[in-house]
């Protein structure tokens, strides 16, 4: 279990995730609805949310992240046509993704939980979705890679925004 999932969301909302889990027994077959309940809650599937809910659940977050990326239904997106998740858990931070993340967010003028004005990209910071062996990892569009730099990260956000020669 990530120690950097013991940091939970604390509000109204994970009060109603919790419940979901609660009425399994916090037993893993609580996954699925637990996993609708968070998008409705959310609008989306909060890396940070899916952590603590594999957490609590006792599954490992690359299985988490797997189905939540699995059905059409749910969405790891805020709401831009694509989104750039970028871990910055204790391995990925040692292995340099606060860098990209810092590149990132000066290039192109988002913070964490943003998406930009023409909807276009959508940045996620999340801690730790449990594949620290291919850090430093980045999930594009929900699609978990690892061992990326600044510049292969930056190319696929340009080809996202159309700027690819
Ligand atoms: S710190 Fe574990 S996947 Fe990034």
């Amino acid at each position: 279990m990530p120690a950097d999932t013991q940091q939970k969301p604390v509000d109204r909302r994970w009060q109603r995730i919790i419940q979901t889990m609660l009425r399994h027994n916090n037993q893993s077959d609580a996954l699925i609805e637990t996993l609708h309940t968070v998008q409705e809650t959310y609008g989306y599937l909060d890396p940070a949310v899916l952590a603590a809910v594999a957490d609590r659940l006792g599954i490992p977050p690359a299985r988490v992240f797997g189905v939540a990326t699995f059905y059409n239904h749910f969405s790891l997106k805020p709401k831009g046509d694509h989104t750039l998740v970028i871990c910055t858990g204790t391995a990925c931070h040692v292995r340099g993704n606060d860098q990209i993340l810092a590149w990132v967010k000066e290039q192109y003028h988002l913070t964490p939980g943003q998406t930009s004005a023409d909807n276009r990209l959508s940045l996620v910071e999340a801690r730790c979705v449990g594949a620290c062996a291919l850090a430093p990892v980045i999930l594009c569009d929900g699609v978990l890679t690892g061992k990326k730099g600044y510049k292969e990260t930056t190319a696929i956000i340009e080809e996202w925004l159309g700027h690819a020669s």
